[in-house]
């Protein structure tokens, strides 16, 4: 496994490559969800490249980019187990030069949910992606369903920007508890990481609820509600059952549905969801 750290040298080598190229975009402080992405795109693709690159651009002035964790060394070691043939590893001067000035803005699915809350998370998420994806020149990449939206807002993008790159989504892995692996959840304290079992408590009620065949989204909704003010630590940030390509909250459930939740434990945010599937 080569590390490259140059966009130069990295363009040299993509020219070189032949056969089919899978793209893990990370942030780094790799976990098993992280890896589930990589071990995908080593089954489907002749060569697989992952980034690290904590993105200024994506984190709001009061969020957690100073503090974000890191550890390139277990993570090279991680990406190089997993199977991973390159690792590129931008610096901040080279993704956004002092003269950089030009964003991508996504439209109304990055308005609810963790855009309501980060207004510019999602810009930062689409420019940095598309950035990437222009130097990488993948033809596979690969997200996971842990940030739903996420997934939405990015298929979204390549969607109406014709970016020729087909967007793969790879499902949660979770702690035998259900909590969805996170980078963050390492900010937990032991009181605090009890308590967000309830998360995973509230999406299987959901999700059993629908398998049930309750169709009306408030009363989902009202499920989840219940099940996590039953925890006094979680603050519910939101509850949203919704359409999963528009994100628009629905009264009825006629198709398929995400529902997805965002609460604060501590001083920790953290989101999860669910597909709710006929
Ligand atoms: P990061 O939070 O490091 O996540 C990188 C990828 O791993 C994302 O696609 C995310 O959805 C996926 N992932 C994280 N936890 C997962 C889990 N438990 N199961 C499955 N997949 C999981 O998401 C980002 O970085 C950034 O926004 C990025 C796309 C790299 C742009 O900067």
């Amino acid at each position: 496994m080569k590390i490259i750290e140059s966009i130069p040298e990295f363009r040299s080598l993509r020219q070189n490559l032949n056969g089919s190229v899978g793209f893990v975009p990370t942030m780094g402080y790799l976990h098993a969800g992280h890896i589930a992405l990589v071990q995908e795109a080593r089954n489907q693709n002749s060569t697989v490249i992952a980034s690290i690159f904590v993105n200024p651009t994506q984190f709001g002035p009061n969020e957690d980019l100073e503090s974000y964790p890191r550890d390139l060394e277990a993570d090279t070691v991680a990406l190089k187990t997993a199977g991973t043939d390159y690792v590129y590893y931008p610096t901040v001067e080279d993704i956004y030069p002092p003269t950089f000035d030009t964003y991508i803005e996504v439209g109304s699915v990055t308005e609810p949910l963790e855009g309501r809350k980060r207004p510019t998370h999602f810009r930062g998420v689409a420019t940095v992606v598309t950035k990437l994806f222009n130097i990488v020149q993948p033809h596979r990449a690969y997200f996971g369903q842990k940030d739903g939206q996420q997934v939405i807002v990015i298929k979204k993008m390549v969607n109406d920007l014709n970016i020729p790159i087909e967007i793969i989504t790879v499902p949660t892995v979770r702690e035998s508890d259900g909590l969805a692996m996170s980078s963050r959840n390492s900010y937990l304290s032991e009181r605090e990481r009890n308590a967000a079992t309830i998360i995973y408590r509230s999406l299987n009620e959901v999700q059993s609820l629908f398998k049930n065949g309750q169709r009306d989204a408030e009363k989902l909704r009202e499920t989840m509600r219940n099940v996590l003010t039953s925890e006094p630590l979680a603050k519910i940030e939101y509850i949203s059952v919704a359409d999963t390509d528009t994100l628009n909250e629905l009264s009825v459930v006629e198709n398929n549905a995400i529902a997805s939740l965002a609460v604060q434990i501590g001083k920790t945010h953290l989101i999860d969801n669910v597909l709710l599937i006929q």
